[in-house]
């Protein structure tokens, strides 16, 4: 069978690597793609958000399979588009797609359902949102836009003053567009952050392994906030029991309540969960893989992916039996350009990636990376690769994956260096 992968980064890289894996499937289609899929699959020069375009190109090519990567085509509505032609897409649909397109949407969902999440209230408009900061105690504070703004509408404030300036900011200035018109203001929370994705059909749940990002860029969580800087998969910190919990008290009900709610959700359920003295809180959901947690995960999935796709799609979750995962643990480590997450230049040739290719238990996924006029991969992105190897426990994972992040080089490319220290501090305490 033809598969279509839509989007272009390294999350979108390794769906397709995974996909090109099943033995059922001849041809894998992404667009737009990005070098590492020119390599594992074939790119087609389609916009995601370009509907007509990609029925067009999914009929003439007999596409049996749509897979969606990013959010900014499942919250426009690509699922639904898609399926009233009679294709076969893996994702959301539009209104389901709102609990990661409207964090307002979100909030009041998880309200609804008696998730654990942090105290919130909404506004619509930036005076309201200031009168509240100014009437309330001045606690550290998280002000939120409402709408998709890249990861980067969120604001963490130590203060009230910082918390007005962050309102200015979304929603006077309009920072991020429209997104910025409404506001959450959450209470803020305190512990360590996991990812739990799930995929569900709306009926069943498959709760995938436990992951954690690094969302902050540099070294110890610190400084500005970026897409991901790097992930890892399991999760110590989230052992069996607490898995188990997460699955009844997060997952079944936000299932649960988005078919009361009459978006029943189709796809990949992402929460993001901070543990800490409080419990388990959901601090948002997205609906789709997480970048860069996806390529950790896909790389232990053992089961075909199409098969797990096409399950969804059927409702039928329920019978595909039980899912197998490598048990050795992965590391996927963030290759950014200089400057990112604010501006970078672009351009400079990688080196390295050929030998890293012979390495086992390796693979480099692609996110910001072209082909040059020279035919040189050269660095188009903020985050150009993640690479993810395998090991026997998590420290040999790191240690695997920064061995091969050491062989690849350009011009001012950097990473962080502490990535799954986290797990690494627990699995030596557990020792
Ligand atoms: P979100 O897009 O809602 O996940 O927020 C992005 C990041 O902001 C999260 O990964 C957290 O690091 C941080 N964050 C969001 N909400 C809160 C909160 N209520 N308390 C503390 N940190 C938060
Ligand atoms: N890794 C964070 C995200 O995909 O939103």
């Amino acid at each position: 069978m033809k598969v279509l992968v839509i989007g272009g980064g390294g999350r979108e890289h390794a769906m397709a690597w995974k996909i090109s894996q099943s033995p059922r499937v001849d041809r894998v289609f992404v667009a737009p793609g990005n070098v590492g899929t020119f390599f594992d699959a074939e790119n087609i020069a389609i916009n995601p958000l370009d509907f007509p375009k990609v029925i067009q190109f999914a009929k003439e090519n007999k596409v049996e399979l749509v897979a969606v990567g990013p959010e900014q085509p499942l919250c426009a509505g690509i699922v639904d588009a898609l399926r009233s032609e009679g294709l076969r897409v893996f994702g959301p649909s539009k209104a389901a797609a709102q609990l990661e397109g409207s964090k307002i949407f979100c909030k009041n969902t998880l309200k609804a359902g008696l998730i654990p999440t942090a105290d919130f209230a909404t506004f619509t408009d930036a005076d309201a949102a200031m009168d509240y900061l100014r009437n309330r105690d001045d606690l550290p504070v998280v002000v939120k836009a409402d709408g998709l703004a890249a990861g980067k509408g969120v604001y963490v404030c130590k203060n009230r003053e910082e918390a007005l300036q962050a309102v200015q900011e979304m929603s006077v200035d309009m920072k991020f567009g429209q997104a910025g018109t409404k506001l959450v203001i959450e209470e803020k929370l305190d512990g360590q952050e996991a990812s739990v994705l799930a995929i569900t059909d709306g009926k069943t749940i498959l709760t995938l392994p436990p992951c954690q990002d690094h969302k902050a860029a540099w070294d110890g969580d610190k400084g500005p906030n970026t897409g991901g800087m790097g992930a890892y998969c399991p999760a110590p910190l989230v052992d069996e029991k607490m898995l188990h919990w997460i699955e009844e008290n997060i997952l079944v009900r936000t299932v649960h309540v988005m078919n009361r709610q009459e978006c029943p959700f189709s796809g990949v359920l992402y929460a993001g969960l901070m543990i800490g003295r409080q419990g388990v809180k959901v601090l948002e959901y997205n609906t789709r893989f997480g970048d860069p947690e996806c390529q950790p995960l896909l790389m232990r999935l053992k089961t075909d992916l199409v098969d797990i796709m096409e399950a969804t799609i059927d409702r039928k979750l329920d019978k595909l039996g039980t899912v197998e995962w490598d048990p050795r643990p992965t590391v996927g480590v963030v290759m950014a350009s200089d400057g990112y997450p604010g501006k970078s230049e672009y351009g400079f040739p990688i080196s390295g990636l050929d030998e890293v290719a012979k390495m086992p238990d390796v693979k480099v996924f692609h996110s910001g990376t072209q082909v040059n006029d020279k035919g040189e991969i050269v660095n188009a992105g903020g985050r150009v690769l993640t690479v993810t190897a395998f090991g026997d426990s998590i420290a040999l994972a790191k240690k695997n994956a920064y061995e091969a992040v050491r062989k690849i080089r350009w011009e001012r490319a950097w990473c962080r260096h502490d990535i799954a220290d986290k797990a690494i501090a627990m699995e030596i305490g557990s020792n």
